[in-house]
């Protein structure tokens, strides 16, 4: 089936990750602001995002519908997925901008990185309560948990599987757990079209008393995925 970025995987979403030098590029943020801030990450994966957050004083909490499963699990399976892209992303390369990546190289080595590091966190992590369980459009929070609230690389990426109700009830998900903004990663599909029905749930949104806005990233890898949507709460 494809997954993430045009890859083919055996499931249904690729379980991989991203380094806290790509959260910051395609999420615009500022590193420095992330210190004694409350953050989810969600899906979080196989990132290094929530190790590193946390290294820089962040509060953070990463949930993902497989954060049930065991390491030895989740090992198996993210050596599987990074094994796919391996393979895959040299002869893809000319699907993809480079920019940000230079080569297909340094990209592998960022997402390998991530995956240690994710590894080596997970079994505290879990037990410390960064990594948590959770399966959109619920989640296990109160209301206005999280200061800021990052959804990167399942909304809108596979619009082809999750449908519209999915990504209205999800988004107004993370908005219900944050207290100041939500930012979702990219606004494109697999396909790399923009999702269609943005403007309506944008439309929605701000009906529902939020603020979404479409802001511009120093980022692009998907040709086209160059924005984020980032909501008020
Ligand atoms: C491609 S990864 C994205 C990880 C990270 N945010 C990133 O940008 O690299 C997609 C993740 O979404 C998770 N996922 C899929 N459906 C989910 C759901 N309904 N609730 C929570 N996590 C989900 C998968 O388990 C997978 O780890």
């Amino acid at each position: 089936m494809e997954a993430d970025e045009k890859f083919t995987v055996d499931t249904e979403f690729l379980l991989t990750g991203r380094t806290l030098c790509e959260y910051r590029a395609m999420f615009d943020l500022e590193i420095e602001t992330l210190a004694d801030r409350t953050v989810l990450d969600c899906p979080s994966g196989a990132g290094s995002f929530v190790r590193e957050a946390a290294d820089r004083g962040a509060e953070i909490t990463g949930v993902d519908m497989l954060y049930d499963q065991p390491p030895a699990v989740l090992k198996r399976r993210v050596q599987d997925d990074f094994g796919a892209v391996a393979n895959q992303l040299p002869e893809k390369a000319d699907l993809f901008e480079w920019n940000f990546y230079g080569t297909v190289a340094h990209r592998l080595e960022l997402m390998e990185r991530a995956i240690e590091t994710f590894l080596s966190d997970y079994p505290t992590g879990r037990t410390e309560g960064r990594y948590v369980y959770g399966q959109l459009p619920t989640l296990p929070f109160a209301d206005e948990t999280f200061s800021l609230v990052l959804s990167a690389h399942l909304l809108f990426l596979y619009g082809d599987r999750l449908d519209f109700e999915f990504h209205l009830t999800a988004i107004r998900e993370l908005c219900r757990v944050a207290s100041e903004e939500v930012r979702i990663f990219p606004l494109v599909g697999l396909d790399t079209e923009p999702y269609d029905r943005l403007d309506a749930v944008i439309e929605i949104l701000a009906e529902d008393g939020y603020q979404p806005a479409r802001i511009d990233v120093p980022f692009e890898f998907q040709q086209g995925a160059t924005e984020l949507l980032r909501i008020g709460v």
